[in-house]
């Protein structure tokens, strides 16, 4: 926060305390869960930093697994063991499933015409279903196998072509998702000035850094507008959301064009028009409805997959041991026949392992998205009024050490012969959530990741570049919703099949 915002802030809250002095609700008659103690106005907002699940996760020591946060004037319960996640994802799901409706999630989602940031409701429950039944189930994942073959032998040949100079793998990463993704949802790749290699990811990174960023408005709902007008955030917001939507609203375009030949197979906006013209549909679907699903694939698989694969490469790399074992588990499986193949995935045990690993460690949702309940509830013995803004934190969760022996270190053979799962059925492993909002993109989720990191190990070698070693590795993160590497990962590809470079 710039000074400017600070100042606004100040006389702006001040002028609101005054002016709702005596009307504010307390917590009389409530036994509130413990908070940090906090300034007048601000409340615990000066305290929260850059990265909130590491503030959260220290504070829990000290004030217990439930803890009351003030942002501004709004109370924010975090919650932060396997326990209470338990509580609020699966025990109480029913009552504290909803979203708040926040202005810049209202935003992004068109209104609230998206899975993710729609409260719960009627129309939340069927969109889910639909997708579930259309988009996200095997059946349609495997349907766009063809795409992420093509995509991840384009990238290592690319990575081959540019061995043994360094490459930097943030960008292959983002850059392989953007056609991945591309194609599955729109049926092709959006080349041109406004549409190159790499410029969804920043698109839809920008939208997540000013979700992200202070918004007056989900502080201070009543004048929250004239601190964003005037601090700019407004501006960039809508900028942000402005790139996003023009690659929705030229894909959809070009979908309800006359003379567009008939594709040989249904892309997911094709599958979205065809939902939309179906008249027995219980629930209206219109363009923005359509646009609320594409940004909801996209963050989940653009932003999600993508940090998930960057972290899992950056955890190799700096340990070489696990790194050596998991190439030697894949490389002897996979043998000479030059690529990894989704089919292969299930029998690479160890290789599971690392990626399970690296998401225990870098949670890419680290706080899940806020939540809110529908009525007055109670978690470990405090009152949570109806209302309230709730966040787990998966990030301390998954590293509470009565679950997790050496928490911070990076073992993936924990995982071995243990039947602990990405399904969300084990509350102290949570990287894509429980219960009813749990991420309805597992599948593809998975199909994306594991292939394209089995891919990167079986094909190369990877050196860090002259003169660094693994102390060197930047592990700084920063967090925009999801926990990113701060900085890009490079590294120096070593073709190991030679077959690969002819
Ligand atoms: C590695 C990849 C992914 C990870 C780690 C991941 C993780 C998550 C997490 C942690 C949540 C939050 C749930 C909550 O708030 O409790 C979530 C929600 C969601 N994810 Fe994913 N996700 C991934 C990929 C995807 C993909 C590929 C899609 C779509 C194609 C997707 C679609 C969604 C949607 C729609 C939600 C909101 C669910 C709701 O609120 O009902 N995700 N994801």
């Amino acid at each position: 926060m710039d000074l400017l915002s600070v100042l606004v802030l100040f006389f702006l809250s001040l002028l609101s305390l005054l002016l709702l002095k005596g009307k504010k609700k307390n917590g009389k008659g409530f036994k509130l869960p413990p908070s940090p103690p906090g300034l007048p106005i601000i409340g615990n907002l000066h305290q929260i930093g850059s990265l909130p699940h590491h503030t959260v996760a220290q504070f829990s020591k000290k004030y217990g697994q439930v803890m009351l946060f003030y942002f501004g004037r709004t109370p924010v319960v975090f919650v932060s063991t396997p326990e209470m996640a338990k509580e609020v994802l699966k025990n109480q799901d029913s009552n504290m499933c909803s979203r708040p409706p926040l202005p810049g999630p209202r935003k992004i989602s068109y209104n609230f015409k998206d899975i993710s940031f729609t409260p719960y409701g009627e129309w939340w429950r069927e969109i889910r279903k639909i997708c579930a039944l259309e988009l996200f189930c095997p059946k349609a994942v495997q349907s766009y196998l063809f795409v992420r073959e093509e995509e991840i032998a384009c990238m290592v040949d690319s990575i081959a072509k540019a061995s043994p100079a360094p490459v930097d793998l943030s960008e292959k990463i983002a850059s392989v998702i953007d056609k991945v993704i591309c194609r599955t949802a729109f049926g092709k790749i959006y080349n041109g000035r406004d549409f190159d290699d790499g410029k969804l990811t920043e698109a839809v990174r920008d939208v997540l850094v000013c979700l992200n960023n202070f918004s007056g408005d989900d502080i201070f709902p009543s004048f929250g507008w004239i601190i964003n007008m005037l601090t700019g955030h407004t501006a960039r917001v809508d900028r942000a959301l402005h790139n996003l939507d023009k690659f929705f609203e030229k894909a959809i375009e070009d979908h309800l064009d006359s003379n567009r030949p008939k594709p040989e197979r249904e892309d997911i906006i094709d599958v979205l028009l065809r939902l939309q013209r179906d008249q027995s549909s219980r629930i209206p679907i219109t363009k923005d409805h359509i646009k609320g699903v594409l940004k909801d694939v996209f963050l989940g698989s653009v932003d999600s997959g993508a940090l998930s694969m960057v972290w899992a490469m950056t955890e190799l790399t700096r340990h070489p041991r696990v790194m050596k074992k998991v190439q030697a588990e894949i490389r002897s499986h996979v043998g000479s026949k030059g690529k990894v193949d989704e089919s292969d995935i299930q029998s690479l045990h160890f290789f599971k392992a690392a990626l399970k690993e690296s998401w225990r460690l870098h949670p890419p949702s680290p706080l899940l998205f806020a939540r809110e309940t529908m009525c007055d509830c109670k978690l470990d013995g405090y009152d949570i009024p109806n209302k309230t803004r709730i966040h787990v934190d998966v990030f301390a969760v998954q590293r509470d050490p009565r679950y997790w022996k050496n928490p911070d270190e990076y073992i993936p053979e924990r995982f071995i012969d243990n039947p602990i799962d990405v399904n969300g059925q084990s509350y102290e492993y949570l990287p894509f959530s429980s219960g009813r909002r749990i991420c309805p993109g597992i599948t593809m989720g998975l199909a994306i990741v594991e292939p394209i990191v089995a891919n990167l190990l079986y094909g190369f070698d990877w050196k860090l570049p002259s003169g660094m070693t693994v102390e060197d590795i930047n592990m700084e993160e920063s967090f925009n919703l999801s926990s990113n590497k701060k900085t890009p990962l490079i590294l120096v590809p070593i073709p190991w099949n030679a077959k690969l470079v002819e």
